[in-house]
């Protein structure tokens, strides 16, 4: 028989999920750059574990030679979001995009399974530049909530200590928290509006008041204004005051100090 040599069959797989995060994670800052509301809440990544893999091959009947032709889970993808709307979103970006060739959906949200999972999969190829050339590596990416995530990795740790054999009682309750998180996300959506709309003011909260920071370094350090203590004096009876119009106006007051005198 012959001996895997598991450190070149998985090094692919490891670039793969390095190159996958790095694009995913851009795009979610991009949006937020851009200020478009992100779908994106977070990205992780793995490579599938030698363990997990000979496991599955088991499983599945998977002789070694054809690990990496059916095995689709080896690069895994995860992204998280807040609200069960975004998931969509999130699937039509990953189905227009030219660097991520979309092999298979499975929607375990529509048709959750009988474990009570919920998540949506996507299995792509990616186009991977190798030292050794062009190929064309298989990822599954899943799609989720928080919540659903928060669900599915607890139920994954219990299956796993079980070895899927989840006592009764335990797979009972298990069950409930499943409702309760598909609760939840229904409940989530009813208040998605004022949740990003709240979002979206403190971000823009935020880049005001970093702004109007920065103007004031620059007229008191960088033009060395005298009367800086009044207008610093403002700022902080502004910012107690906590309206955002009112920051704005001083803000834009600043830009033009700054503009004066050129800092
Ligand atoms: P495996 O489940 O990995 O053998 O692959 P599969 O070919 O059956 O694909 P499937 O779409 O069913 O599952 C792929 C992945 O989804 C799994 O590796 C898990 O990460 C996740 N998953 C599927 N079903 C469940 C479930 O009931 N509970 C949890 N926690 N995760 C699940
Ligand atoms: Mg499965």
């Amino acid at each position: 028989m012959e001996i895997i040599n598991w450190k070149d069959l998985l090094y692919p797989y490891r670039q793969t999920v390095d190159e996958l995060l790095v694009k995913l994670r851009n795009l979610d800052a991009e949006y937020r750059y851009l200020g478009i509301y992100s779908p994106i809440d977070s990205v992780t990544g793995r490579v599938k574990s030698t363990a997990s893999i000979m496991d599955k091959a088991g499983r599945k009947k998977i002789p070694p030679e054809k690990i990496e032709e059916l095995m689709e889970d080896i690069a895994g993808i995860r992204i998280l979001c807040q609200f069960t709307e975004d998931i969509p979103k999130i699937i039509a970006m990953i189905r227009s995009r030219r660097d991520m060739k979309v092999i298979e959906e499975r929607d375990y949200i529509t048709n959750r399974k009988a474990s009570g999972y919920r998540s949506y999969h996507i299995i792509i190829r990616y186009p991977l530049q190798t030292a050794l050339g062009y190929r064309e590596v298989p990822a599954e990416i899943q799609i989720r909530t928080n919540a659903m995530n928060f669900w599915a990795t607890a139920e994954h740790s219990l299956r796993y200590k079980y070895s899927g054999n989840i006592p009764q009682e335990l797979q009972e309750r298990l069950t409930n928290c499943a409702e309760a998180a598909f609760r939840l996300d229904r409940e989530m959506a009813t208040i998605r509006e004022e949740i990003t709309n709240a979002q979206r003011l403190n971000e823009i909260k935020d880049n005001l008041v970093s702004n109007i920071l920065q103007n004031i370094h620059n007229l008191y350090f960088g033009a060395k204004l005298e009367n800086m203590e009044k207008i610093n004096r403002e700022f902080i009876d502004l910012w107690n005051q906590n309206d955002v119009e009112k920051l704005k106006e001083f803000n834009e007051r600043l830009n033009m100090m700054a503009e004066v005198y050129r800092v």
